[in-house]
């Protein structure tokens, strides 16, 4: 692990999830970010249980000062699908969470343009785990404030690798494609975590005893045996990469690449496809699988270690 440089000043904008909980989780406890919030966006599951679930997950660590913003209900243009077939039909697997203690004030893409508006230009970053809706309306409603951006860290896409929800499409990009579009079109400071590397970082039954020691750790465990589901071996911790590439990006291969998104109405609308004109993109398309869950588990866990 690198040595903990300044926590960055990081916006969560996520759909949880049981991976988007275990990137929350981590990007509490690690110690290398200042969370100045989270904006919730429908994917996984609807606004209200993804906005509810995030409230939750921060109650759960006592960390209710951070503030919740509920954000887009649906996609820019299109229906979207929750995935209650693997995050259940709360989001979070069923898993037992203490009751919110805070509420979602305002609405997410106006916070953000506050946010960014009052900090030094470039001074933070989004972490951005589910469907781009918000980030797309913030880039097209309000692009001074969206240049005001520093790193933006975006889970999504497949390159060389199949989909997982088309034969190309990947869910984040295939629930909001126009959304997707927008985003890899406005020339931020953009690296996208596609499934090409976070397919390559999963968690085997027999590791998760190990994350255990701490309320982050022990949580996560319950949270990676909920998203395991009856009888999968492993699942792939897809959100926790774009945490884990903004802190130890060493863990990562990056390659730029020309892309372009399928916005049509065919059944990869949402892949990722090489476009010699497209935009140049970073892109990781590399990762040490067994490094990033030593460093998921690390960061977990290190509430424990400075208390020792
Ligand atoms: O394709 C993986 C992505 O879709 C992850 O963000 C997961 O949480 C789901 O939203
Ligand atoms: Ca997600």
């Amino acid at each position: 692990m690198s040595a903990p440089a300044t926590p960055r000043r990081v916006i969560i904008d996520t759909d949880p999830g049981l991976d988007d909980a275990v990137a929350i989780l981590y990007a509490v406890a690690c110690g290398r970010f200042e969370v100045l919030g989270l904006t919730t966006v429908a994917g996984n599951i609807g606004i209200e249980a993804s906005t509810s679930n995030s409230l939750r997950l921060l109650a759960a660590m006592a960390r209710s000062d951070v503030p919740v913003r509920r954000g887009a209900a649906q996609p820019l243009r299109r229906g979207g699908a929750e995935l209650t077939s693997i995050h259940g039909d709360d989001g979070m697997g069923g898993l037992t969470l203490p009751p919110p203690q805070a509420q979602a004030q305002g609405e997410a893409v106006g916070w953000l343009v506050e946010q960014l508006q009052s900090a030094p230009a470039g001074s933070v970053d989004i972490l951005a785990l589910g469907p781009l809706t918000n980030i797309a309306l913030l880039v097209r409603d309000h692009p001074d404030a969206a240049a005001r951006m520093g790193r933006l860290i975006v889970m999504g896409g497949a390159v060389d690798e199949p989909g997982n929800i088309g034969a190309r499409s990947e869910y984040n990009f295939a629930t909001d494609p126009e959304a997707a579009q927008m985003v890899l079109g406005a020339g931020l400071d953009l690296t996208v975590i596609p499934l090409d590397v976070t397919r390559r970082v999963r968690v085997l039954p027999g590791q998760i005893a190990s994350l255990r020691g701490s309320r982050a750790g022990d949580l996560c465990a319950e949270i990676i045996a909920l998203y395991f589901g009856t009888g999968r071996e492993s699942r792939p911790l897809h959100d926790p990469c774009v945490m884990l590439f903004a802190v130890e990006p060493g863990l990562f291969g990056l390659d730029t690449l020309s892309l372009a998104v399928d916005v049509s109405e065919g059944p990869e609308a949402g892949a990722l496809v090489r476009y010699p004109d497209g935009p140049p993109i970073k892109v990781a398309m590399r990762v040490d699988g067994p490094g990033a869950i030593e460093a998921l588990r690390h960061g977990l866990n290190a509430a424990q270690r400075s208390s020792c």
